[in-house]
């Protein structure tokens, strides 16, 4: 479909999000583009089948058009992993999200396919189903669908650099046979499948399938396996849940966040919350390019707050923070001890633990050696090695 000026020069913003999701809601919502409004929504069952949804988790919420189907799934996948979908064929979705390391890419920020550098660290795409909002700190951006559509047209800074070259990467796919028995697959009604529209959704649809409920933990506490973790790992635990360190205040729930919506959950409008990672003004302030829900509200009162990820899979997804500022797992704890991070030196010098926007909850505490190795053994017993080399979320181009 082409693309008209007034949606290109909406979708041009991407730190401006009000415009962009406006835009992309708009287009979204086109009865021009064929949405599958007349598609049958699958029964709760279907979905956590499509799913394979794990004991104990919730149906996600999916969006009415865009129902789920193993076609869409599958299409997505080919898509995700396929550089065919950045203009200069440099990247595909994968090279940020890759599933070794539970869909990050081990960078500090990430790289697009121009060598542009973002602001922000690949985030783990580790059950991204249930996130109440999407992206690191941004309240305002509700749906993969809208999401997807950042790094695909977004110019500030390209990722897969499509703006402008839209019909481009249309028609690579439309050469392809394996493409156009995929798009026919997944778009049954449509009469020309390999369209935007369609990418977006199958691309959503795949994210939603990135489900990791099978770790260590989840067999301690849903499989009733008391073996499934060790003793050190269960000291962690009632650590972890207690009122000394605070975690589940913001990292609680099945997923290990409470930014968390799904079946019938109303999503918690406060869930971003400053960590006191920095100070760089003593008034509180961020470094410019990351002042977090601040930069979509420009109040005072929302400078440096983010979104607590999910904690799932966090021992395979260093460096750790939205700018990926963190080296490792001991160093996250070790400022939560702190109530915050000093930097004493360098560009964003400055003392977060004084942050006056900082949460109540991070206050700090004190852990002894042997209670840090504890949190840190409970950690480590999320990561899903089922979900990391699953065959069905890998790449469908290589053996
Ligand atoms: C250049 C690296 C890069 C590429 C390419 C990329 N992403 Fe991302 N992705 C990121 C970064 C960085 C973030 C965090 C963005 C932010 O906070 O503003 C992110 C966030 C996301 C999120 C939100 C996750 C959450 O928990 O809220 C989803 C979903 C996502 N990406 C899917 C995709 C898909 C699908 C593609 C391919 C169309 C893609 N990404 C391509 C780097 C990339
Ligand atoms: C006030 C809410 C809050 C509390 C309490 C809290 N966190 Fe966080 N956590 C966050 C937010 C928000 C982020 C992201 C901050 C950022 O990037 O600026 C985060 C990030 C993290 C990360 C890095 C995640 C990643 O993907 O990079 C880890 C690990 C973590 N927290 C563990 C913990 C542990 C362990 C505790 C308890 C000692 C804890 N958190 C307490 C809100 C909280």
């Amino acid at each position: 479909m082409k693309v008209t000026t007034d949606e290109s020069r909406m979708r041009r913003c991407h730190r401006g999000f009000e415009p962009i999701v406006f835009g992309l809601a708009v287009w979204l919502a086109s009865p021009t583009i064929g949405c599958g409004g007349h598609e049958r929504a699958p029964a709760a069952e279907e979905i956590a089948q499509l799913l394979r949804l794990p004991d104990g988790f919730p149906l996600p919420s999916v969006p009415a058009d865009n129902p789920l189907t193993r076609e869409k799934i599958e299409l997505g996948r080919h898509l995700f992993y396929d550089p065919a979908l950045s203009a200069n064929g440099m990247q595909s979705c994968a090279s940020c999200h890759v599933q070794a390391r539970a869909f990050t890419d081990g960078r500090e920020t990430a790289l697009g396919s121009t060598g542009q550098v973002h602001p922000r660290n690949s985030q783990s795409l580790t059950n991204v189903a249930y996130n109440a909002t999407l992206t690191w700190a941004n309240p305002l951006l509700v749906s993969i669908e809208q999401q997807v559509m950042v790094p695909l047209f977004g110019e500030l800074p390209i990722e897969l650099g499509v703006t402008g070259h839209e019909d481009l990467v249309l028609d690579r796919l439309r050469d392809s046979p394996m493409y156009r028995e995929l798009f026919a697959a997944a778009n049954p009604d449509a009469e020309a499948p390999i369209a935007w529209p369609s990418i977006i959704r199958a691309l959503a649809s795949f994210c939603r399938a990135l489900i990791s409920g099978r770790s260590p933990f989840d067999r301690f506490v849903y499989g009733h396996d008391a073996q499934a973790i060790s003793d050190s790992a269960k000291r962690g635990l009632d650590l972890f849940f207690s009122e000394r360190l605070e975690c589940h205040h913001c990292h609680g729930g099945f997923n290990f966040t409470l930014s968390s919506t799904h079946d019938g959950v109303v999503a918690d409008a406060a869930a971003f919350h400053n960590t006191g990672l920095y100070n760089v003004d003593e008034r509180g302030g961020y470094p410019d390019d990351n002042t977090g829900v601040h930069a979509v509200t420009h109040r005072s009162e929302d400078m440096g707050r983010f979104r607590a990820p999910t904690l799932r899979n966090i021992a395979v997804t260093a460096p750790y923070m939205h700018d990926g500022s963190v080296a490792s797992l001991e160093d996250v704890v070790r400022i939560y001890e702190a109530g915050g991070r000093l930097l004493s030196g360098g560009p964003h010098a400055g003392d977060g633990r004084t942050n006056p926007h900082k949460s109540g909850l991070v206050t700090g505490f004190r852990l002894t050696d042997g209670e840090r190795r504890d949190l840190l053994a409970f950690l480590a017993t999320l990561t899903d090695q089922t979900f990391l080399s699953d065959p069905e979320l890998a790449s469908p181009f290589e053996e």
